[in-house]
């Protein structure tokens, strides 16, 4: 552990890991989020001087010692536990794969094959990071962006239009970033931006709380969220 702790007493809400929709009793809709990622930025914090709550998707992790962890399976259970730790929450830190959208129905029992092709219904997840972003005395906010292409426009039009003080612009693909050893993040604020290059994930996490430690102090200096 370090002996300067940039977020000593800070109380910080990380999500972590995939969601999973379900479609019937034994089958979901989820992606290759393994939480490596978002475990290593609540070790980080922690190692930081932060009182971490992780709100985590399914996944097979161990969690960090001295860190609060709550499980969840879908992104409705995930929103309901971002909603009851907000009001002790000082910076949020959205590094889930939260599915955009869900399965209408959930069937009671197993489907059972029919035709050759079936359709499936989706209605839209809520948004949990521009919601927290939006929501009265909302704490100092950074989600993350996993694109294909145009990382950086992309990712700069998720950090204006969700509204939040942070984005770590992250290029992903079928090798690179879910569910791999390394990662690397472009993290971008209104007035700046910071490029973390390829490295572990505990190594990456690290740079990013410290990334995310001085622009929360500096925006409590200008009277900002945080
Ligand atoms: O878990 P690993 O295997 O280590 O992989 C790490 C990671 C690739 C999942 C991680 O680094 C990452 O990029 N996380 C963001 C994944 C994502 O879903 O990004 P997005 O661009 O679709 O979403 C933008 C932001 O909105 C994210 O902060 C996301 O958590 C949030 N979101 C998205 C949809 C939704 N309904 N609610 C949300 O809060």
């Amino acid at each position: 552990m370090s002996t300067i702790e940039p977020l000593n007493e800070v109380r910080v809400l990380v999500t972590a890991g995939p969601t999973r929709e379900a479609l019937d009793p034994v089958r979901y809709l989820s992606n290759r989020s393994s939480g490596k990622m978002g475990f290593a930025v609540a070790r980080a914090a922690r190692d930081a001087g932060a009182r971490v709550t992780l709100v985590s998707g399914p996944v097979t992790r161990k969690t960090p010692r001295g860190v609060w962890r709550v499980n969840v399976e879908s992104a409705d259970d995930m929103h309901g536990a971002v909603q009851e730790y907000l009001p002790d929450t000082d910076i949020f830190i959205s590094v889930a794969a939260v599915a955009d959208y869900r399965p209408e129905d959930i069937a009671a029992n197993k489907i059972k094959k029919a035709g050759e092709t079936m359709q499936l219904n989706l209605i839209r997840n809520p948004d949990i990071l521009a919601q927290v972003a939006a929501s009265e005395n909302a704490p100092f906010t950074v989600g993350f962006a996993a694109e294909t292409e145009n990382v950086i426009e992309n990712a700069r039009a998720k950090l204006f239009h969700k509204n939040v003080d942070m984005i770590a612009a992250n290029r992903v693909g079928a090798d690179q970033a879910f569910d791999q050893d390394t990662n690397a993040l472009t993290v971008l604020w209104s007035d700046g931006e910071l490029d973390l290059p390829p490295q572990a994930k505990p190594e990456l996490a690290k740079a990013l709380v410290e990334c995310i430690a001085r622009q929360f102090r500096a925006n409590r200096i200008k009277g900002g969220r945080g």
